[in-house]
C-alpha cells in the first residue's frame, strides 16, 4: 500500500483541507507515513496569503529534490492556494513537482495520482467547482481504540466576494459558495454525537453566509430590507437550538461589514457562543480603510463592536493589522495604534504588507521602507503585549470554566504532579491546568482557578468542585499524544 504524509502551511482552512486529503488518500487505499523521509506520496498544502508562506513552498520544495531523487515512483504534489494560484507554471517552474491540485479539487486527487502511477505527465487540476460546490466532510472514526477530538472545524463557507486591495484570497478561492444549513447542522450533530465538545465554523468571510436552500428563517434583530445579513445569525440559532450537546460554537473569520444587530443579539441570547471574537481590522485609519477597500470607517467598526461588547459585558475581541500598507504615514499608524487602545484587543496578528500577486493593490507603490514596517510592527505588538498582560493578570484569582484540548506540550513549564492538560477558556485564554496529570480530562469543561499569567497563557488549577466531579468517573489517565477518534460517552459539561 502507497504511503502519504501531508505538510500544511497557512490557516485553518488550509488545516481542514488538509484533514480533507488525508480522508480522501485513505479512503482511496492509501496509508499515512511516519514522515516524509517514509512517504511515497508527499503533499504540501501551500498558503500564498503572505510572501513569506510562499517563499516557505519554494525553499520545501528546493529541500524535497534529493528526496524526490532517491526513488523515481516518489510523487510530489503541491495543494492549496500557490497551487490554485500557479497552476502548471508550478510545473514549469520546479521540475520536482508531480501533481498541482486547487482546493476544490481534493477529491480527484487520488485519480491524478493513479493516472501518473500508469505513466501520465505532471499534472495540474485548479479548477473551482463553481455550479456544483463540494463541501467535503470528515469521516466517522476510522479506530475504535482512539478518541475523538475535543474541537473539530466545519465549513459553512467558502470564496470570498470582498475586494479588499491587498488580499489574494478572492483570487486562490473563488467567488462565496454557500453549505445548506442542513448540511451544517447534520454534521455538527454526527460530531457531538461522537464526543466533540467545540464547533468552530469556518469560512473566508464566515458571517456573509446565506443559505444557498433558503431554509433558515430570519433572525430576530434582522432588518427586513437587509435580509442576507440575517443568514448567519440565524444559522448560529439554528445550531444551538438542534445540537443541544454543543459546549462552544465558535467561528472564524469574520468581516466587520456583516457584524450586523441580528449578530450581536445572537452573541446576547446564546450561550453556546464563546466571549470572544476575532474580528480583523486590517487598520485604525479612515484613509488607509477606504485604499484598503475595506469598506467600513474607524467609527463604524469602533461602534459595531461596542455594540458586541455591551451585548455580551466581559466579551473581548482579538483582530488582524497590517502595517506599511501602501501610503501609510505615521499619522494613520498612530491611528491604528489608537484604535488599538480604545477597542482594547486582547489578541492581535500583525503582519507587514507584502504585495501580492493579482490584487488591486499591486497598482500602489510599496513604498514603506522594510525598517519602518519592522518598527511599526514591534511598536504594535508592544501596544498589544501590554494589553494582553494586564488582561491576564486581572484574571489571577478569578475562576474560569477551560474546555480540555490535550495534553500540554510545554512539559515542566511550571508543572506540578506529573504533566499537565492545557485547553481554552471560554474566552479562548490558553490555560494550563496544574497538578491534574492523573486524570482523564480530555475534552471536558472543567472549573479552574487562576494561579498566575504567563506571557500569552494562564496557569491554573482545578477548583475542589471539579476535583470531585472528575474523579470518580476518570480515573487512568489516556495516552499522551495527538486526540484521534472514538465515540466516547459525553462526559461533565458545566456550559459554555
Ligand atoms: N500583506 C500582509 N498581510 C496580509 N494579510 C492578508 N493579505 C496580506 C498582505 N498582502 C493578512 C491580513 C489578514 C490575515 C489573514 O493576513 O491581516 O486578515
Amino acid at each position: 500500500m502507497p504511503r502519504y504524509s501531508i505538510t500544511t502551511f497557512g490557516c485553518q482552512m488550509n488545516v481542514h483541507d488538509s484533514e480533507r486529503m488525508h480522508d480522501v488518500l485513505r479512503r482511496a487505499g492509501y496509508t499515512e507515513a511516519g514522515g516524509p523521509e517514509e512517504a511515497d506520496v508527499l503533499v504540501l498544502n501551500t498558503c500564498s496569503v503572505r510572501e513569506k508562506a510562499e517563499q516557505k513552498l519554494r525553499s520545501e520544495v528546493g529541500r524535497l529534490a534529493r528526496w524526490k531523487r532517491e526513488r523515481a515512483d516518489r510523487v510530489l504534489v503541491v495543494a492549496g492556494c500557490v497551487a490554485q494560484q500557479e497552476g502548471e507554471r508550478l510545473l514549469k517552474q520546479m521540475r520536482a513537482i508531480d501533481v498541482v491540485v486547487g482546493p476544490d479539487n481534493i477529491p480527484e486527487l487520488p485519480g491524478l495520482l493513479g493516472d501518473l502511477s500508469l505513466g501520465g505527465l505532471p499534472i495540474a487540476r485548479t479548477v473551482f467547482d463553481l455550479d456544483a460546490p463540494r463541501f467535503l466532510v470528515a469521516s466517522p472514526s476510522p479506530s475504535p481504540a482512539s478518541r475523538v477530538a475535543p474541537t473539530a472545524f466545519v465549513t459553512v463557507m467558502k470564496g470570498c466576494d470582498e475586494r479588499c486591495s491587498f488580499c489574494i484570497v478572492p483570487y486562490t478561492r473563488g467567488p462565496e459558495r454557500y453549505r445548506p444549513s442542513d448540511d451544517i447542522v447534520a454534521e455538527i450533530a454526527a460530531l457531538v454525537a461522537a464526543g466533540t465538545r467545540e464547533v468552530t465554523l469556518l469560512g473566508q468571510t464566515v458571517n456573509s453566509y446565506s443559505d444557498p436552500l433558503g431554509a433558515l428563517p430570519r433572525a430576530p434583530g434582522a432588518s427586513a430590507d437587509d435580509p442576507d445579513e440575517s443568514a448567519f445569525a440565524a444559522l448560529l440559532r439554528r445550531i444551538a437550538a438542534d445540537v443541544p450537546g454543543l459546549a462552544r460554537l465558535r467561528y472564524t473569520s469574520p468581516h466587520p461589514r456583516h457584524l450586523t444587530p441580528s449578530l450581536v443579539l445572537a452573541h446576547a441570547e446564546l450561550a453556546v457562543l464563546p466571549r470572544h471574537v476575532h474580528m480583523p481590522v486590517q487598520s485604525g485609519s479612515d484613509r488607509v480603510l477606504r485604499r484598503m477597500i475595506r469598506r467600513y470607517t474607524r467609527a463604524e467598526y469602533v461602534a459595531r463592536t461596542r455594540a458586541l461588547v455591551e451585548a455580551v459585558p466581559g466579551l473581548t475581541l482579538s483582530t488582524d493589522i497590517i502595517v506599511g500598507f501602501p501610503g501609510e504615514t505615521e499619522d494613520d499608524f498612530a491611528a491604528t495604534l489608537s484604535l488599538v487602545r480604545e477597542v482594547g484587543f486582547k489578541g492581535l496578528f500583525g503582519f507587514k504588507y507584502s504585495r501580492r500577486p493579482h490584487t488591486p493593490a499591486l497598482k500602489l507603490p510599496d513604498d514603506v521602507s522594510e525598517d519602518v514596517k519592522g518598527e511599526r510592527l514591534a511598536r504594535l505588538f508592544e501596544e498589544s503585549e501590554a494589553l494582553l498582560a494586564a488582561h491576564l493578570s486581572g484574571l489571577v484569582g478569578t475562576t474560569q470554566e477551560v474546555l480540555v484540548e490535550g495534553r500540554d506540550k510545554e512539559r515542566g513549564h511550571g508543572g506540578v504532579g506529573g504533566a499537565l492538560w492545557s485547553g481554552r477558556t471560554g474566552r479562548h485564554e490558553i490555560a494550563h491546568i496544574e497538578g491534574a496529570g492523573e486524570l482523564d480530562l480530555l475534552g471536558e469543561v472543567v472549573e479552574v482557578s487562576i494561579a498566575r499569567a504567563n506571557k500569552h497563557s494562564l496557569q491554573a488549577e482545578l477548583t475542589e468542585a471539579a476535583r470531585a466531579a472528575v474523579r470518580p468517573r476518570q480515573r487512568g489517565g489516556v495516552e499522551p499524544g495527538r486526540p484521534a477518534r472514538r465515540s466516547l460517552p459525553v462526559v461533565a459539561a458545566e456550559g459554555g
